[in-house]
C-alpha cells in the first residue's frame, strides 16, 4: 500500500516516527508510579490472594455482572480519600474522559479548555459535539474573557482542566476555576490522573493542595494508573452526578469492568498511601533535588514542585537522538514530541519516583552528564 509507506515516510522525516522499547534490560526514568506501589509487597499480596478467589476477567461490563465486592470497596475507599459523596470506576483513564465529558456537555453547550489539556480530555470534546473553546494554558484571563463573551449562547457549561498537566508538571488554579464555575453557572471537570497521590499533604489532590473542600459542581476525574500504581480510573461528583453517568456514560455502559484482583490492588495501594504520606513529601523533595541536579549540569528543566521534570529540547530531531543516545547507554527516557506537545516543544519527561537509588540516580547524571550532544547550556529557554 503507497498510502502507508508515505505516511511513515512523512513521519520519519519530521522525527516524529514513535516506536516502543522493551524495559526489562533498561532503567526507567519515565514512568509514572511516582510512589513505588505497583510492586509493594502488601499489594501484590492482595493482588494474588483476589486473583485465586475471582479468576482474572470481570466476565462483564459493570451493568451486566460485572460488578462486584471488589470494585464496590475500590469506589467506597476512593470516595472517603477524595472526599466526594460517590465515585464511579471506568477501564482507564482515556475511556473516563471519552465517556463523562460527552454525557456531560452536548449540542448546544459550551466547552471551556485549557489548550494543554490531555490528549483524552481533547477527544472527548469532539466526541460530545459542543462547542468547544480553547484558551491559552493556564490564561485564565483570557478565559473569563470567552466566557463573558459566549457563556449566554449556550444552554449548558463545562469548564475543563487537567488538575496537574501531564507533560509540563504546572497545576491548575483552583480558586479561579470555582470562582468561574460559581460565577458564569458552569460545571468544572478536573482531570486527576497526575494530581492523585500527589497535591496536598496527603496526596488527596487538587482540594488538598488549596485547602479547599469539594463542591457539588465539581466532577472529578482520576487514574488509578499512575502514583496509585495500578490500572483503571475513576469519576467522582455526587450520587445524582454518578447515577447520570452510570445511565449516559457510553464508555462505562459499554465496556468491561476492571478485573477484580485490579481493583483489590487498587485500594490495597491508596491504604498505603494514607497510612505512609511520608511518600507523598519524599517525592516532591526527590523531584527538587533531580531538578537541581540537572540544572547544574546545564539542563533547561521546568519544575513545578510536582514529579513531572520535563527535560527542554524544543528540537523534535535533538529530543529523539538524546532519548536514542540514552538508550544505548541503558537509560529509558522516551522522547515527548507532537502531538503530545506543541510542535517545537520537544523534551525528554523525567519523573521523579521513589522507585530510584541512589545508584540509579548516580547513573542517570553520569549518562546525562556524557551525552555526545553536550552542551546544553546552549540551549534556549522559550
Ligand atoms: C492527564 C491525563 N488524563 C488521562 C490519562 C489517560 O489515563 P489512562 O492511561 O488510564 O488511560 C492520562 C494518562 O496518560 C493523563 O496523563
Amino acid at each position: 500500500m503507497q498510502w502507508l509507506e508515505e505516511e511513515l515516510r512523512r513521519i520519519q522525516e519530521q522525527h516524529l516516527f514513535r516506536k516502543r522499547k522493551l524495559r526489562e534490560s533498561l532503567k526507567d526514568f519515565c514512568s509514572n508510579d511516582y510512589l513505588a506501589l505497583r510492586d509493594h509487597p502488601e499489594v501484590k499480596e492482595e493482588v494474588i490472594k483476589t486473583l485465586k478467589d475471582y479468576g482474572l476477567g470481570s466476565g462483564a461490563s459493570a451493568l451486566v455482572s460485572g460488578y462486584t465486592k471488589q470494585h464496590k470497596a475500590l469506589e467506597e475507599k476512593l470516595s472517603s480519600f477524595k472526599e466526594v459523596p460517590s465515585c464511579l470506576l471506568f477501564g482507564s483513564g482515556y475511556l473516563a474522559n471519552i465517556g463523562t465529558i460527552p454525557a456531560l456537555a452536548s449540542e448546544g453547550d459550551l466547552i471551556l479548555s485549557d489548550q494543554l489539556n490531555h490528549a483524552s480530555i481533547i477527544d472527548a470534546c469532539r466526541l460530545s459535539k459542543a462547542k468547544v473553546l480553547v484558551f491559552p494554558h493556564l490564561d485564565y484571563q483570557n478565559a473569563e474573557e470567552l466566557l463573558k463573551e459566549n457563556r449566554k449562547h449556550y444552554r449548558r457549561c463545562l469548564i475543563v482542566s487537567d488538575s496537574v498537566f501531564s507533560m509540563d508538571g504546572d497545576v491548575a488554579h483552583l480558586p479561579t476555576l470555582l470562582r468561574f464555575a460559581d460565577e458564569y453557572d458552569c460545571m468544572l471537570f478536573l482531570d486527576e490522573a497526575h494530581a492523585t497521590g500527589i497535591l496536598g499533604q496527603r496526596g488527596k489532590g487538587i482540594f488538598e493542595e488549596f485547602n479547599l473542600k469539594w463542591q457539588e459542581r465539581v466532577i472529578l476525574m482520576g487514574t488509578l494508573s499512575k502514583a496509585v500504581g495500578s490500572y483503571g480510573a475513576f469519576v467522582c461528583s455526587s450520587e445524582k452526578l454518578i447515577e447520570y453517568l452510570i445511565n449516559k456514560a457510553r464508555s462505562f455502559i459499554f465496556s468491561t469492568s476492571l478485573p477484580p484482583a485490579i481493583c483489590a490492588g487498587a485500594k490495597k495501594a491508596i491504604e498505603i498511601a494514607e497510612r505512609e504520606p511520608w511518600r507523598v513529601q519524599r517525592v516532591k523533595n526527590l523531584a527538587e533535588s533531580i531538578y537541581k541536579e540537572l540544572s547544574k549540569i546545564g539542563f533547561s528543566v521546568k519544575f513545578h514542585h510536582t514529579p513531572i521534570l520535563p527535560i527542554m529540547l524544543y528540537s523534535e530531531e535533538k529530543a529523539i537522538s538524546l532519548s536514542e543516545a540514552l538508550f544505548e547507554k541503558g537509560v529509558l527516557l522516551q522522547a515527548i514530541r507532537y502531538p503530545t506537545v506543541p510542535k517545537g516543544e520537544a523534551r525528554l519527561r523525567l519523573t521523579a519516583s521513589l522507585r530510584y537509588t541512589e545508584e540509579d540516580l548516580e547513573f542517570l547524571y553520569t549518562s546525562l552528564k556524557t551525552l555526545p550532544h553536550l552542551p546544553l547550556t546552549s540551549l534556549p529557554f522559550p
